[in-house]
């Protein structure tokens, strides 16, 4: 079965990019990205790049490429549907907040409403791809969905999750270490494989496309982020041993990365891991494992998401018991607010709960993050419902200049891995401070041999700095 027209549903982080590429890169296939937020799809639809819903490194070039050839955004989500082959699903899929597993079990009500649109609009066979990331078996719902409202039309669902990483999506989703597609072992499965299989050849080899069963391919999904999350927080629990001992994190994770059988990647220390993904899926996993009545392999994935509250929480202590136990009415420069480097997406970065734990003890903060708005950080706070939107305002600066958040501050609290952060002019910074100037690097990639040398007294994750120049000095300087 050849696909010459395809439907995303949800023109978000995965569904823009995803989209943009296969677009890119398989000109012959007709790809409707479709929203039901008229705002975003005006930001993929404006003509100046930098408007992009999505910020991510070389994502405006390959937009600027197929939009309007092959490439298209859209509201018109039913019309997409009845002209497509295959639709993808690639709605938001969120912690539930309400009811029945509050707090750990996926909100499938977006995937729901997706399948009820498709079977309701659908005026021919079609073939749905599952790309949000979704509980293992919800294959099985949206196919009983699309069978009974349907119209007689008959549906073929795949599973293919999605695993590039935000920050890197574009280089990811064109050189994947696999794709991953799942359907049902019937010869009608098989197509429908097939078909998808067929669209990632277009530029990813062979043998990195992986073929399973449905059930597999969901399950591997939320496996693949809790063993990256279970990895972070591993190496975060040893980075608090590492304070008490004198050991020094970034040795012990490059000596254990050399093991080929452990291997480099994700052992970078940190003020704790963020993102859209990882909390949701792990807690996820533990709410399927404790219904079907797994308590200890429940608890067993439960504990990297606890490790990670107390090392987002242990940061923020750090600060406080190094301003003399108060932060209270003192001004705090947070530099970064998204939850890595090189995206906008902040969806539970730790400097939102850094932040919050240094407002309850009635800190001033002043917040500078080179991609995300002011409005987007005011959001962030608001939603967690400690203080009124009013008290957010007035105890949050933010502000587009990082020295001016600096300035005046006693302390600076690096939250995320920017690189520009590494070539500030730390002199001019350090001369603006209150005296002794003291900064947290939350990621560990800060020179702080430099920092020291200007007179910084620095902090960083599973390390003890020293001080090289005593306070006395400092004043005297
Ligand atoms: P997102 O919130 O950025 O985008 C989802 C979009 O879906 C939103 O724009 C929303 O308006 C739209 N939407 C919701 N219901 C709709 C409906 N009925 N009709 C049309 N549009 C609808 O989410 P995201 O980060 O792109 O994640 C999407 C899925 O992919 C989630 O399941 C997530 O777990 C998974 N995932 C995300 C990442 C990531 O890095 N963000 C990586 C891999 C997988
Ligand atoms: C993750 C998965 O990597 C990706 O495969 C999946 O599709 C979506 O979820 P993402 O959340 O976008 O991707 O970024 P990732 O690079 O995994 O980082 C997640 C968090 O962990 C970030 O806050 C990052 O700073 C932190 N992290 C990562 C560390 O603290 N240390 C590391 O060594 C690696």
């Amino acid at each position: 079965m050849k696909i010459s027209k395809i439907c995303c549903i949800g023109a978000g982080y995965v569904g823009g990019p995803t989209m943009a590429v296969i677009a890119q890169k398989c000109p012959h296939i007709q790809v409707t990205v479709v929203d039901i937020n008229q705002a975003r799809i005006d930001g993929w639809n404006d003509e100046n790049l930098e408007n992009l819903p999505v910020y991510e490194p070389g994502l405006d070039a390959i937009v600027a490429e197929a939009r309007g050839r092959n490439l298209f955004f859209s509201t018109d989500v039913n019309k997409a549907i009845k002209e497509a082959e295959m639709i993808f699903i690639s709605v938001n899929t969120p912690t539930k907040t309400y009811g029945e597993g509050r707090g750990q079990a996926a909100d499938l009500k977006w995937i729901e409403l997706c399948a009820r649109q498709i079977a309701a609009a659908a005026e021919s066979d079609k073939i749905v791809v599952e790309k949000s990331t979704l509980p293992v078996r919800t294959a099985e719902a949206v196919k009983d969905i699309l069978d009974n409202t349907g119209h007689g039309n008959k549906f073929q669902i795949l599973s293919n999750p999605e695993f590039l990483a935000e920050g890197t999506a574009v280089e990811d989703l064109l050189a994947p270490d696999r794709v991953l597609v799942g359907g049902e072992m019937s010869p009608e499965g098989r197509e429908a494989m097939q078909a998808l299989v067929d669209i990632y050849a277009h530029w990813v080899p062979r043998e990195r496309i992986l073929t399973t069963n449905v059930w597999s391919s969901e399950l591997s999904k939320l496996t693949a982020n809790a063993f990256l999350a279970q990895r972070v927080s591993s190496i975060n629990s040893i980075s608090e041993l590492c304070e008490r001992t004198e050991a020094d994190v970034s040795e012990v994770g490059r000596a254990i990365g050399a093991d080929s059988r452990i291997g480099p990647k994700f052992l970078q220390a940190s003020v704790g891991f963020g993102g859209s993904c990882f909390q949701k899926d792990i807690l996820n996993l533990v709410y399927i494992c404790r219904r079907f009545g797994l308590i200890e392999v429940a608890d067993y994935w439960e504990q990297v998401i606890k490790m990670n509250d107390h090392q987002k929480a242990r940061f923020a202590k750090n600060i406080i018991s190094h301003l003399y136990n108060t932060v209270s009415g003192k001004k705090i420069a947070m530099l970064g607010w998204a939850f890595k480097k090189d995206t906008n997406d902040t969806r539970e970065s730790a400097a939102i709960y850094v932040a919050d734990h240094l407002l309850r003890e009635n800190a001033k903060l002043c917040i500078y993050d080179p991609k995300v708005s002011k409005e987007q950080i005011l959001n962030d706070l608001n939603y967690l419902n400690t203080r009124t939107p009013e008290e957010n305002e007035a105890m949050v600066e933010i502000v587009t200049d990082p020295y001016q958040a600096c300035k005046d501050s006693h302390a600076i609290a690096v939250l995320t891995e920017w690189d520009e952060f590494k070539d500030y002019n730390w002199d001019i910074i350090y001369s603006s401070m209150l005296q002794p100037a003291q900064l947290f690097d939350g990621r560990n990639f800060l020179d702080h041999d430099k920092l020291q040398e200007i007179g910084f007294r620095t902090f960083t994750i599973g390390k003890i700095i020293p001080p090289v120049k005593p306070y006395k000095e400092v004043l005297n300087a």
